[in-house]
Order: structure tokens, then C-alpha cells, then sequence
């Protein structure tokens, strides 16, 4: 007889989990009345037994009783980290089963491992939950751009960090009450340092990026900057400027090389990213055939991220039912070169700490100067005679190797008196 019932065991019940599995039994029939399966959740673990109890009869003893278990065909894994969800996924694929993740850290680490083991034992990943939450942005990439090459992706990617930033420039509060708000919304990872650090952002950066272009490059590789640095006070410049600070994803391609970056940006408040807040986020891609394409909505929170859990269980439990492995669009694997950080060109804003005296502006000026780089703006604001004051200055494009290098040398100078803040601007990313 024809298969027409799947199981599945979910492995993870936090704030992910715990949404997937209301959300699901609760449209489990509307899911069966617009695909003709059904799809039970069979099996519930996690390490903590309170958030467990309320699973009554799906409650699992151990992890292996799901990866392990003859009877369920799909695997959801909602634990997030590395080493255990590493070792239950492989199990899972092992035995024979497909699995559904949200774990970015994972599949940014072992994608290109984890997609091998799958199509040797013919089982399917589904990772749409790992980027950019409700957004829509893996499946899009590898299914409704296929015909595309991808030249650029720029995302805001982090609802936590975007959140913090939306509440410090309209609230005008500290970051450390911002983040304890977003803590307490659910949208903060376990541990908010993978948010706040760019982390989480690179992570999901390197997937966008490795199923666009085809390699997957290693974290360690590449520049990752957070918003730990960010004050109210560059907020509150930025503004003045005419900017938003944003914490962005950046990949591009050229030629052989790929461009992947995580920091604080300026942006034009004119500029469409600048106009997404809070817990949102948003995906812009280049391609050849579709031009630029722009998609936005909520990028953290259990509701959000729990749908493209459902999304991926159902597919997948579509493919299971069709019998014949269909293999999944796979990432052709090329061979490219990351473009060096320091090589990158940008704009940059830069806010002294500087004595306020005669003469230096022309010092700072002078060694800008010497490292080719070019002043676009100043504005001092405050009037404290012989005493620190902040001076911020915007420059046109320049390398950033001769930016480090010059402000180095300013920071040696005896009228600088703390270390410069360095914001990288964007004017023409889209
Ligand atoms: N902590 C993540 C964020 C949740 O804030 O975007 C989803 O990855």
C-alpha cells in the first residue's frame, strides 16, 4: 500500500520547538486537506524536563529515540549549537532519515558535509528556517532563482540586533536595556553574544552565500564586526548626517573572488534597508535575469522561524510520499577566492576623541591625506576649550588597509584621547 502517513520526532523544545509543535498540531488538517498527507509529530525531546512535560504522550526518553526510531521518516532538529545537534543530525541522516533544521551555526560549519551524507542515503535537508526566519530566502535562491547568477546579496539578518538598534535610535535608550527587552521577546539567541557580536549574521551570510555561489567559506576566514561598539552618540551623529546604523551581511561576487562582510553601516536614511526596524529583517539579491529583488519580514521569534519549519516538514514529507529520491537542487561546487578585507572599499565615518585646540584637525587631516584617503565632511558640535571633544568626519571610498593603517597612527597622536570609532559607510549598495 501507497505511504501516505509521515511521522516526525522533533529533537528541541524552546522557543523554535515549542512554537513548531502548537502551530503544527494546530493546522496539522489544513495541512492534510491542501496536500492529502498526514503528518503526525510522533516523538518530543529535550534535555529539560519542564519544557517537556507538557508534551505528555509524545514525550521521547532520549534523543536516539528519535534518531534511532524505525517509524519516523523526518527528523527536526531545534536545539541549536554545534556538537550534540552535529551528532544527532548525523544519526538521523544515517538511519535513514530526512532532517528539518534551524541551526545556522551547523550548517554554516557542515553544510557541504551534511548535503553529501543526505544524498548518499537519499534523505532530504531542510534548513529554510536558518536565514532571515519567515523569509522565504533558501528556497527562493535555490529554487525560484535557478536560472539566475547571483552577483551581490546584502541582508539585515539579525532580528535582535536590528531590534536593539531600532530602540536606540527611536527610544534613545542604552544598548543594555534594548537588549534585555529583546532578551525577553524570544528573539535573542540562547546566547545573545552570537546576535550582538555579528556572529549569528555571518552565519547566515555564509549560507546565502555558499547555495549562491557555491563554495562555503569558513567563519574564521572572514571579517565579522558587531554592535557591541555601537553608542547612542554615533546614533545620534549618524542621524544628524543623515544616516541609520545597520548591522549588515554583505556578499558579492568579482570575477573569481567573493566580497562576504559582517559590520555596523552607515546607510542614507533615504535607503530602503534603513527603513526596516525591529525584529525584521531583509534580503536584497542581484541576479542576471531577475535584477535587483528585495525580500523583508520577520527574521526572529518562534512563530516566524516555526513556518519555515512547517514549510520544510511538509515539503519534505511531499518528496517522501512521492517514493522516487528526487535529488534536491545541489550547490555546484566552485572553487573561489575571498577578496582580502583589507583590499575592501567603502566610505567610512570616523568619530575622534580629540583635544580641542589649534591645529588638530590638521594633524588628523595630514596623515588622512598621506594614506590617500579623502575627508568628505567634518562637524564638531561641542565647544570645550583644552578639553576632549568628539569630531566626526566622513570620508569618500578608500581602502580599508590604508584606513587601519592611518588610524593607527592617529590614535598615537597626543591630542587623540581615546581610540577612534570606525563605522563603515555605504551609499550604493542597491
Ligand atoms: N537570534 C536570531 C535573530 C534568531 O535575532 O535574528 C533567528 O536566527
Amino acid at each position: 500500500m501507497d505511504k501516505k502517513n509521515i511521522n516526525i520526532g522533533v529533537i528541541g523544545c524552546g522557543r523554535v520547538g515549542s512554537s513548531f509543535i502548537k502551530n503544527f498540531i494546530y493546522k496539522r488538517n489544513i495541512i492534510k486537506e491542501k496536500t492529502g498527507i498526514e503528518i503526525n509529530i510522533s516523538k518530543v525531546f529535550d534535555k529539560d524536563k519542564e519544557k517537556l512535560s507538557k508534551f505528555e504522550k509524545l514525550i521521547a526518553k532520549s534523543p536516539e529515540e528519535i534518531v534511532l526510531n524505525e517509524n519516523i521518516d523526518i527528523v527536526v532538529e531545534l536545539i541549536g549549537g554545534i556538537d550534540d545537534a552535529y551528532e544527532f543530525i548525523s544519526k538521523a541522516i544515517e538511519n535513514k532519515k530526512s532532517v528539518v533544521t534551524a541551526n545556522k551555526a551547523l550548517i554554516s560549519k557542515y553544510g557541504e558535509e551534511i548535503f553529501k551524507k543526505a544524498r548518499e542515503k537519499k534523505v532530504y535537508i531542510g534548513f529554510e528556517a536558518s536565514v532571515a526566519g519567515a523569509i522565504p530566502i533558501i528556497k527562493s535562491l535555490r529554487e525560484s532563482f535557478i536560472g539566475n547568477k547571483i552577483t551581490k546579496i546584502v541582508g539585515i539578518l539579525n532580528g535582535t540586533t536590528n531590534y536593539i538598534l531600532s530602540e536606540m535610535y527611536y527610544k534613545e535608550i542604552s544598548f543594555e536595556k534594548a537588549l534585555i527587552e529583546a532578551k525577553r521577546l524570544g528573539y535573542a539567541e540562547a546566547n545573545p553574544e552570537l546576535d550582538i557580536s555579528g556572529y549569528d549574521t555571518a552565519h547566515k551570510i555564509l549560507i546565502l552565500s555558499y547555495i549562491s555561489f557555491g563554495h562555503l567559506f569558513s567563519i574564521d576566514k572572514i571579517t565579522v564586526e558587531g554592535i557591541n561598539n555601537i553608542e547612542p552618540i554615533d546614533i545620534n551623529f549618524a542621524n544628524q548626517l543623515g544616516y541609520r546604523i545597520k548591522l549588515l551581511g554583505i556578499s558579492r561576487k568579482e570575477d573569481n573572488h567573493i566580497e562576504i562582510r559582517v559590520h555596523p553601516t552607515l546607510l542614507p536614511k533615504s535607503h530602503i534597508l534603513s527603513l526596516v526596524e525591529g525584529v525584521n529583517n531583509a534580503v536584497y539579491v542581484e541576479g542576471d535575469l531577475i535584477g535587483k529583488s528585495l525580500f523583508y519580514g520577520e527574521g526572529a521569534g518562534g512563530d516566524a522561524a516555526g513556518s519555515s519549519v512547517i514549510s520544510d516538514v511538509v515539503e519534505i514529507s511531499r518528496k517522501i510520499i512521492s517514493k522516487n529520491f528526487i535529488e534536491e537542487n545541489f550547490i555546484p561546487k566552485r572553487v573561489l577566492n575571498l577578496k582580502p578585507f583589507e583590499e575592501i572599499e567603502t566610505k567610512y565615518y570616523f568619530r575622534f576623541t580629540a583635544i580641542d585646540k589649534p591645529g588638530v584637525l590638521a594633524k588628523i587631516s595630514k596623515i588622512l591625506g598621506d594614506n590617500n584617503i579623502s575627508i568628505l565632511s567634518v562637524i564638531q558640535k561641542q565647544d570645550n576649550p583644552k578639553k576632549a571633544v568628539p569630531i566626526i568626519m566622513l570620508t569618500h571610498k578608500a581602502k580599508e588597509k590604508n584606513v587601519i593603517k592611518a588610524i593607527n597612527l592617529i590614535n598615537k597622536l597626543d591630542v587623540i584621547k581615546n581610540p577612534t570609532v570606525i563605522i563603515r559607510l555605504e551609499q550604493e549598495l542597491m
